[in-house]
């Protein structure tokens, strides 16, 4: 391409002018992705991140590191009342979701939202609400981990067909930070702000957004459900309630090409050795595919082959997924891919399927599906109680 058609394609992209509501953790994180859109090949869209909004005054201060900040609020009703503003990140505490959502998609303006989507399944079930209210509102829901290119190079394979009859699957995402008794409690460890999920509601759409993308919404699930770390510090040094859930595991039945396998979901906070490790694994009579972001650029598939010299054997082969994810990047495609990535890669799809212009390419999580995950924890936190599985 020459240095002429980049500066055209780049005065034809359309100009979409991005707010963030909470400068915490993630609103830093997707302020610096967007930073670095040029990656991206041939995008039709050109993000500035022009607003910040957060209700602690210090932590706009950060927001100076990016020049096309030309707002900085304590209060998002500036933002959402700014006629330039189109498309507005959130994410701020889960109890904090439904109304900030409703009134983000009553603004018209875009909307990508953090998981879990509402702190519950009436919260989730009020922003699509709103949604139905205002079709011009195009909403997704934050899950980011899908576009490792590893991951994508096992959901592609998966839809190819390869699996054969399917034998089970799994999709993880364990952290461990939790080991530690003495950290400090905080918003995502109270159930009156994270919500009765707990960390279902903290990491759950990361493990069902390729799932239910694949087709594979559950019909019943028994949930193993373990508050393991009961009390923390608070800000003064003394133990208070640390109620939610620290780990999860859901064992579904689903359904892959008219047979029905068992699908387990696991989140865990507590899982001694994980730092935000996402796992996927779906295994077949034919295949078989793995990948997790511990190792990220390895993809390991199954197959039987004849091996020159012996027989037919069962055989994981190993491959090195390299960098090109959903969106092409300017990155060497041998490059490795990280967290930071996947951020762009999500960003990237969801100004593309806003834009009309995705395809059939694989895309940011829809409202429908985060809706959804609710009513899979729902499942998960009765059945915990009653020791039976749910159907949903
Ligand atoms: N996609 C991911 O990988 C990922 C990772 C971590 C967290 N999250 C999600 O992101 C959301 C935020 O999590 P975080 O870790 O960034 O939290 P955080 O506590 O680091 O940041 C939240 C920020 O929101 C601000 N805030 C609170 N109320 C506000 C209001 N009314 N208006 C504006 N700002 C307000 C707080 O001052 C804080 O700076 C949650 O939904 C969480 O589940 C997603």
């Amino acid at each position: 391409m020459s240095a002429d058609q980049v500066t055209s394609d780049r005065a034809t992209a359309e100009r979409v002018n991005v707010a963030i509501i909470g400068g915490g953790l993630m609103g830093r994180e997707i302020a610096a992705a967007i930073q670095r859109w040029p990656a991206l090949i041939d995008h039709p869209v050109r993000p500035r991140l022009t607003a910040i909004c957060d209700i602690n005054p210090a932590a706009l201060d950060w927001f100076d590191e990016i020049d096309t900040v030309v707002t900085k609020t304590t209060d998002y009703h500036e933002l959402l009342a700014d006629p330039s503003v189109d498309v507005v990140y959130v994410a701020v505490r889960h109890d904090l979701h439904e109304q900030i959502y409703t009134d983000v998609i009553r603004a018209g303006k875009g909307l990508l939202a953090e998981k879990p989507f509402g702190i519950d399944a009436a919260a989730a079930q009020s922003v699509l609400a709103a949604m139905a209210e205002h079709p011009e509102s195009f909403v997704r829901c934050s899950s980011e981990m899908p576009f490792f290119p590893g991951a994508q190079l096992a959901i592609d394979y998966v839809r190819s067909g390869a699996l054969g009859t399917i034998v089970e699957a799994r999709n993880s995402f364990l952290h461990s930070s939790d080991i530690d008794r003495g950290k400090q409690i905080n918003w995502k460890r109270q159930t009156r702000f994270c919500g009765e999920a707990g960390v279902m509601n903290d990491l759950g759409m990361h493990t069902w957004h390729v799932p239910l993308r694949l087709g594979w919404a559950p019909e019943s699930v028994y949930g193993v459900l373990q508050n393991i770390v009961t009390e923390r510090p608070g800000p003064d040094g003394s133990l208070v309630p640390c109620d939610t859930w620290d780990n999860a595991v859901l064992h579904s039945w689903a359904t892959h090409d008219g047979v029905r396998f068992p699908l387990t979901t696991e989140t865990k906070r507590i899982d001694p050795g994980q730092k935000n490790t996402w796992e996927f694994e779906a295994i077949g009579l034919d295949g078989g595919v793995r990948f997790s972001t511990k190792n990220p650029k390895l993809v390991e598939v199954f197959a039987v082959r004849d091996i020159p010299g012996g027989g037919r054997e069962q055989v994981w082969q190993q491959l090195d997924a390299g960098s090109q994810s959903v969106w092409p990047t300017v990155t060497g495609p041998n490059f490795e891919s990280g967290f930071s990535d996947t951020i762009l890669q999500m960003w990237a799809v969801f100004l593309a399927e806003r834009h009309g212009s995705l395809g059939d390419r694989f895309g940011a999580a829809r409202p429908e599906e985060a809706a959804l995950t609710h009513d899979i924890y729902r499942a998960a936190i009765r059945s915990h109680e009653e020791g039976r599985a749910i159907a949903l």
